[in-house]
């Protein structure tokens, strides 16, 4: 009779199929602070965010503005990432926070583009920089022009301009920094007009068999066209798509250029012939040593895209808060104001790759810039942050609270084996299986390695982007405008209403000012997509 009582109560105890109970079993991990036991603190915790949001409404305008992109920072990355800096400071993790998430204001952007489902980096950046979809692989061009279609985007009604163009047009400053080749897809979404996002030199033009003089390479645009030859700050690597394959550059890489340019030498005369002071950099030294009064600064720090900061030399290849100062300290001379373009590029190649590890590092030195951002530039700077695109890694299992988060999953699969926190559903980090089914993970010798791919589902060369939405922090003048979910495109024309940049309304001046007030429309159902105009 005991016994039925007892297998009764333990059969109920299971009876959550999908929760069992017996998975939260400790394996490590860091406690939390006692103080999390008691509801003081957590009502202390609300208490404290809700007095926050009661105060985001910020009426005033920006004089400038700072927008930071995290190549492939998808919401789980941002959750494992903090957990990674907490955890590295030896706390449980899960409770600290990346820079940018103490922003008051978020939103969620979607990131679907013209011609595709889940999008790449050039058709999101025309997006978050111009305001507009368009088809994948294609930057600054309506979706009226096919990627690769040279003739189409020579026509310049599909030509698109950046906030940046906007801030130069209004006498405010622009500049880019990224950790990718400055002309890579994200960066160039602030100064190219291009069919195809991977001409990046003249080289790439005659691969596609096309006239370089024709159709422009974007190293040539940044040196020679507007708005990217306006551009007061440019930092980053790709030395290659400047200088000629005759060439070696700094550090003994080879120029990929076929047309015998030296665009670094074109882009000093350029400044020259203006009367411009100007510096051109190429390793940290030289970044820290260069004047701040300068009115052009041009740093590439590399041959292709910089390195993880975790495998760089940090006393030669500057971080990315490094060169985000640089670029504050010259920009905010312009009594105007400015904008700047922060990109954290490398987050994404690391994904693709299946190297978690190196995400959250790349994440974590976006989130350091972010916090120098905040500590240097004015009050009345917008400062905002979101991604182009997510990942497809999850953050999975029933660990207990402080699990190492790159490490394995407190419970294991049916088959015993364990498995990792941290996976993706596509890419490399492929593990075939064999007669015992599933290898265990945690028996290789590449087991914790700083370069240790996650396992994952299908095999492929690339782990691929994901299509979920991506998250936006706002903090400054204006910043409640960024709440919601909405589309990508939006970004631009929420941040020019906020700094009065741009086409359409202003939190400074109304848009189109009108004699008489127009009498109020009767209200006609609107298709949603014309709902903001
Ligand atoms: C577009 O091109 C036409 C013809 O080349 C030129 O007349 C016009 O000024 C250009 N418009 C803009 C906005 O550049
Ligand atoms: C540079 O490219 C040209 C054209 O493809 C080629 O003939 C030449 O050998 C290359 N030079 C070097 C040094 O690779
Ligand atoms: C540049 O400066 C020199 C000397 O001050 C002056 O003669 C020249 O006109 C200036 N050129 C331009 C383009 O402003
Ligand atoms: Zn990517």
């Amino acid at each position: 009779m005991r016994a039925a009582v007892l297998l009764t109560c333990l059969a109920l105890a299971a009876a959550d199929h999908y929760h069992s109970e017996a998975v939260w079993t400790a394996r490590g991990g860091v406690e939390p602070d006692p103080l999390e036991h008691t509801a003081a603190y957590w009502h202390a915790e609300a208490q404290a965010a809700l007095a926050a949001r009661l105060e985001s409404v910020d009426q005033r305008a920006a004089r400038s503005v700072i927008m930071f992109l995290g190549d492939g920072l998808s919401v789980p990355t941002l959750a494992a990432a903090r957990a990674l800096q907490g955890q590295l400071q030896g706390r449980p993790g899960e409770e600290a926070r990346l820079a940018f998430e103490t922003f008051p204001v978020t939103g969620l952007a979607k990131t679907y583009c013209v011609d595709a489902q889940i999008p790449d980096s050039a058709c999101t950046a025309t997006a978050y920089l111009g305001g507009v979809k368009v088809n994948q692989g294609t930057l600054g061009v309506t979706a009226a022009v096919r990627r690769g279609d040279c003739d189409a985007s020579l026509d310049n009604s599909t030509h698109i301009d950046s906030i940046a163009a906007w801030a130069i047009q209004d006498g405010r400053d622009a500049g880019i920094v990224t950790t990718t080749r400055v002309t890579h897809a994200s960066p160039a979404g602030a100064y190219a007009k291009i069919a195809n996002r991977l001409w990046e030199s003249d080289a790439n033009v005659r691969a596609a068999g096309l006239d370089p003089e024709r159709c422009r390479d974007i190293a040539h645009q940044l040196v020679h066209s507007f708005p990217g030859n306006r551009l007061k700050v440019i930092l980053g690597g790709g030395r290659r798509e400047f200088l000629p394959n005759s060439t070696v550059d700094e550090e003994g890489a080879r120029g990929r250029r076929l047309d015998g340019r030296d665009l670094v030498g074109e882009w000093r005369a350029d400044k020259r012939a203006r009367n411009a002071s100007h510096s051109y950099v190429w390793d940290r030294a030289g970044l820290l040593a260069a004047p701040a009064d300068d009115d052009y600064l041009l740093g590439l720090f590399e041959s292709s895209h910089m390195q993880y900061h975790a495998e760089a030399d940090a006393a030669r290849e500057p971080s990315l808060a490094e060169l985000t100062e640089a670029a504050i300290a010259r920009l905010s001379r312009n009594p105007r104001g400015y904008f700047l373009f922060v990109e954290g590029g490398r987050i994404d190649h690391a994904h693709h790759d299946n190297l978690p590890r190196l995400a959250l590092l790349e994440t974590l030195q976006l989130s350091e810039a972010v916090a120098r951002a905040a500590r240097l530039a004015a009050p009345d700077t917008l400062l905002l942050l979101t991604a182009d695109h997510a990942h497809v890694m999850t953050y999975n299992g029933y660990s207990r609270r402080g699990n190492p988060v790159l490490g394995l999953s407190g419970d294991a699969g049916r088959d015993g084996k364990p498995y990792l926190t941290l996976s993706y559903t596509n890419g490399p980090g492929y593990r075939p299986h064999d007669a015992n089914g599933r290898p265990d993970i945690s028996l290789e010798n590449e087991f914790g390695a700083p370069r240790m791919r996650a396992h994952v589902d299908v095999p492929l060369a690339s782990e691929t982007h994901g299509g979920e939405d991506v998250a936006v922090f706002a903090r400054g003048p204006g910043q409640h405008v960024f709440t919601g979910l909405y589309e990508q495109s939006q970004l631009p024309h929420l941040m020019g209403y906020a700094a009065c940049l741009g086409p359409g309304r202003h939190a400074c001046r109304p848009a189109h000012p009108r004699a008489a007030p127009a009498p109020a429309p009767a209200p006609v159902p609107a298709p949603a997509a014309a709902a903001r105009r």
